[in-house]
């Protein structure tokens, strides 16, 4: 018996690099806002959302664990990175279970959703287990420029993608009771997208809490302004649809950065200047920009608060307790704009240094701009990660300058 099992183990680990080949040659297929909202529709059906997810999922999984291999080995020998791996692997193997199944078995559809949620659990941890396999590569082998170059470009892919696929699922697991009655609660909600997103309350929202943890580990915090401006229609709340989970994320990272840097520029001084955010809705773009005061960053550094590699943070203790840290493993900037690119917005700072900083935020104003931004695995991809950095096409200034002047007696 037990022989039996090793064997099917056996054949289906040899199974997968087959299935990765196989499902990495499709290209994914970015959905759409309307897209999503139709599939999460009262009157959408469950077989539909599970004949496009069992061919979907496995080619967003096999197109980033294709990428996966162009990691440094050294990097992809590490303890992190092999659990990282099995799991992709597994998850990917358990979809490809449902290919032959069939869709009008009500037991097939309950089984898969069933099997989305266990993998959303599986994957919890990707990001700190990511994050700890870069740490444990740097302090072993150090940063060059090539590697950072690679591996900024393979995480913010690697974390679109997995943005991407937990998307997906929340998404199909709307079908499970449990969470249709919460549906029921939360209602007008389509999984986790609001048609109706108050822009304004998640920044209220976020702000809030960003306070509570900046008072409770400073004991003090600044005050923040809030404005608006619907230049679409004059006094009306501003609304996009948009998933308020996300845009949530995005604003609680910038107020702890922007706090964080408020209390520590002005530890001295007796009181804080406040924060200011400004909202404003147009045709096009919902932009929101956040300023403070917190002393700002020089230009040269502003790309690397945004890289994987060089993150300042130091390493955070991974505990279960609910205390989110100030300062985590430093991805606060690149994750949030992951977030805000996913349905083709963006995320930018401006800083001045001396002074303060301005965060801003911009997402499409209207749904049908709104489509995921989602990595594939092609030709140009492939070019990237063996592209060496050549030198350079614009003169270095020397250190010591040239001395020019003809009366210089000392040559
Ligand atoms: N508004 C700001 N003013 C001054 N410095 C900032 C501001 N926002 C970010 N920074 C600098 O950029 C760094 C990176 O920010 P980021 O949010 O990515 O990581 P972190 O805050 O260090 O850790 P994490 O967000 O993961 O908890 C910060 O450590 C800080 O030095
Ligand atoms: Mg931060």
């Amino acid at each position: 018996m037990k022989f039996a099992r090793y064997l099917m183990c056996n054949a289906a680990l040899a199974n997968i690099p087959k299935q990765i080949e196989r499902f990495s040659k499709y290209s994914p297929s970015p959905l759409s806002m309307k897209q999503f909202l139709d599939f999460g529709s009262a009157n959408a059906c469950e077989k539909t959302s599970f004949v496009f997810l069992r061919q979907e999922l496995p080619v967003r999984l096999a197109n980033i664990m294709k990428e996966v291999d162009f990691l440094p080995d050294k990097m992809l020998c590490t303890p992190s990175l092999q659990l990282l791996q099995s799991w992709y692997a597994q998850s990917l193997m358990e979809i490809v279970e449902f290919q032959e199944k069939n869709p009008d078995d009500g037991k097939v559809l309950s089984n898969f959703t069933e099997a989305l949620v266990n993998i959303r659990n599986r994957h919890n941890n990707v990001m700190p287990t990511m994050a700890q396999g870069v740490i444990e590569y740097k302090e072993s082998f150090g940063v060059d420029p090539v590697t950072n170059q690679n591996v900024q470009y393979f995480l913010d892919r690697f974390y679109m993608s997995r943005i991407s696929i937990r998307m997906l699922i929340n998404q199909h697991s709307k079908y499970t009771r449990t969470f249709y009655n919460v549906q029921t609660i939360l209602a007008k909600h389509i999984g986790s997208i609001d048609p109706n997103c108050d822009v304004v309350e998640v920044v209220k929202d976020a702000c809030e809490s960003s306070k509570m943890l900046c008072d409770q580990y400073y004991l003090t915090s600044p005050e923040v302004i809030i404005k608006q401006v619907n230049a679409k229609a004059v006094g009306q709340p501003l609304h996009i649809v948009y998933v308020p989970s996300h845009l949530y994320h995005m604003l609680f990272e910038l107020f702890k950065n922007s706090m964080r840097a408020t209390v520590e520029t002005h530890e001295c001084s007796p009181s804080l200047p406040p924060i200011e955010v400004m909202v404003s809705l147009g045709d096009e773009d919902l932009t929101i920009k956040m300023l403070d005061r917190g002393g700002g960053v020089p230009l040269r550094k502003i790309d690397r608060l945004f890289s994987y590699m060089y993150s300042t943070a130091p390493k955070p203790v991974i505990d279960n307790s609910r205390n989110a840290p100030l300062a985590g493993f430093g991805y606060g900037l690149p994750i949030s704009r992951l977030y805000a690119k996913y349905f083709q917005g963006d995320l930018q700072l401006y800083s001045m240094e001396g002074y303060g900083t301005a965060a801003v935020i911009y997402l499409k104003a209207l749904s049908t701009e709104s489509v995921e931004r989602l990595p594939v695995f092609n030709k140009s991809a492939w070019r990237h990660y063996q592209t060496s950095i050549e030198a350079d096409d614009w003169c270095i200034p020397s250190k010591d300058p040239k001395k020019l002047g003809k009366y210089d007696v000392s040559v």
